[in-house]
C-alpha cells in the first residue's frame, strides 16, 4: 500500500510540508507571485525558435515542499520552460537559480546531481533494457546516452549494491518490482510513466519535475500514480508537474501556475485559478487538445488581462500586451 511507503520515507528533506502548504495561503494570487520559500527563482527567462517566442518568463518563483502545476494550451511554452530550466535547452536570455544558486549554464546531468530531476512528456524507457537496468543506467536515448550515463554513471559507479537496494525498493514502491527482470519495451504506457518516475528518484531529488505524468495513463494506474506524486511531496520533495487533466491538476496541486504565449498569465491555488472564468475560457475548456490558432489565443488573451488589470487596479500585469505580443509570429 503506498499509504505504508510514505510514512517509512517520510521527512527524506527535512522540508515541513504543512508548514510549506499553509505558507502559501499568504501568497498573491497574481504572476509572478513572491513565495515564502522559493526553491526555483526564475528572471526574464526567453527562448525563441526563430520568430517564435516560445518562453519568455519575466519572473517566477516555485515554492519549496508543495506540488505546483503549471498548466496552459498547446504550445504555451511548458515543455520549453521545462528543457531550459535543467538544462536540456539553453535560453536566448534570462537568469533562474535552485536554491539560490544561479543555473544559467549548468548542464544538465549537473542539474540532476544538484537535485533537480525531471521526467520527459515522451517517456523514454531503454525498451531493450530490463525494468531493472532502466534504473540502474537511467537513459534516454533521445537525449544522447553519453549525457544520461554521465547523469548516473558517478552515482553508481561506487555504489553497486546499495543502489541495486535502492532500486529495488523504489521498484517495490511503484509496483513494478515483479516486471524487475523484464524488457521495459513489454511494460504498458502507464508502467513506462511509473519506471520513468521511480528512475527519476533514483538520484534522490529534492525537486522532482513531471512532464504530463499522467498522458495516456489508463483511469487504475492514475489513481496510483496521483498517490505516487502525492506521496513525493508527503516525503518532503517539491513536484512541479505539467498536467492537461484538471482533475489532476484540481485533486493534487497545492498552486497553479498558468501559462500562454510563453508567458505566466495567472497564478493561485486551484480553486482560484480553475474557477476564473477567462482562465478556464482560455486555457481549461474544450481547447486543451487542440492547437488554438494565434489569432483566437490572441484575443482570449485581450481579453483575460483586461480583466487581470481590473482585478489588480492599477498593477502592471505580466500579460500579452505590455510585450511585444504584437509582432508577427509566422
Ligand atoms: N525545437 C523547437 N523548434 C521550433 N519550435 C519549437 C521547438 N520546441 C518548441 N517549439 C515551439 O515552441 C512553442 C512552445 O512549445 P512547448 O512544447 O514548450 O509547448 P507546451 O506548452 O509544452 O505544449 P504541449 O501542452 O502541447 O506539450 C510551440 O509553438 C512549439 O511549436
Ligand atoms: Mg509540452
Amino acid at each position: 500500500m503506498p499509504a505504508e511507503i510514505n510514512t517509512e520515507l517520510e521527512n527524506a528533506t527535512g522540508v515541513d510540508v504543512s508548514a510549506a502548504r499553509a505558507a502559501l495561503r499568504e501568497v498573491a494570487h497574481e504572476p509572478g507571485s513572491k513565495k515564502p520559500d522559493p526553491i526555483v527563482v526564475a528572471d526574464n527567462v526567453r527562448r525563441t525558435f526563430g520568430g517564435l517566442t516560445a518562453v519568455d518568463v519575466q519572473h517566477v518563483e516555485i515554492q519549496r515542499g508543495v506540488i505546483t502545476a503549471l498548466i496552459g494550451p498547446n504550445g504555451a511554452g511548458k515543455t520549453t520552460f521545462f528543457n531550459l530550466i535543467t538544462g536540456f535547452d539553453r535560453p536566448d536570455d534570462g537568469d533562474w537559480s535552485f536554491n539560490g544558486q544561479s543555473l544559467r549554464g549548468v548542464a544538465a546531468y549537473r542539474v540532476a546531481r544538484m537535485g533537480m530531476v525531471r521526467t520527459f512528456q515522451l517517456t523514454k524507457v531503454l525498451a531493450k533494457l530490463t525494468v531493472l537496468e532502466n534504473m540502474r543506467v537511467g537513459a534516454t536515448g533521445q537525449h544522447g546516452e553519453r549525457l544520461l550515463r554521465a547523469m548516473f554513471a558517478p552515482f553508481w559507479r561506487h555504489q553497486e549494491t546499495s543502489n541495486t537496494e535502492k532500486a529495488d525498493a523504489l521498484l517495490e514502491r511503484f509496483l513494478l518490482i515483479k516486471k524487475r527482470e523484464d524488457f521495459a519495451g513489454s511494460l504498458s504506457g502507464g508502467q513506462r510513466k511509473l519506471l520513468e518516475m521511480a528512475r527519476a528518484l533514483m538520484a534522490d531529488p529534492e525537486l522532482v519535475m513531471l512532464d504530463e505524468p499522467m498522458a495516456g495513463v489508463n483511469p487504475a494506474l492514475k489513481q496510483s500514480l496521483l498517490g505516487h506524486v502525492k506521496s513525493l511531496r508527503d516525503e518532503g520533495r517539491t513536484v512541479l508537474f505539467v498536467e492537461h487533466d484538471m482533475d489532476m491538476v484540481r485533486d493534487i496541486s497545492d498552486w497553479v501556475i498558468v501559462m500562454a504565449q510563453g508567458k505566466v498569465i495567472a497564478e493561485g491555488p486551484p480553486d482560484s485559478v480553475m474557477g476564473d472564468q477567462r482562465v478556464i475560457d482560455a486555457y481549461l475548456g474544450s481547447h486543451h487538445d487542440q492547437d488554438l490558432s494565434v489569432e483566437m489565443e490572441e484575443q482570449i488573451l485581450a481579453a483575460a488581462e483586461a480583466e487581470i488589470a481590473e482585478e489588480h487596479g492599477e498593477e502592471p500585469v505580466q500579460t500579452a500586451s505590455t510585450s511585444s505580443e504584437g509582432e508577427q509570429r509566422g
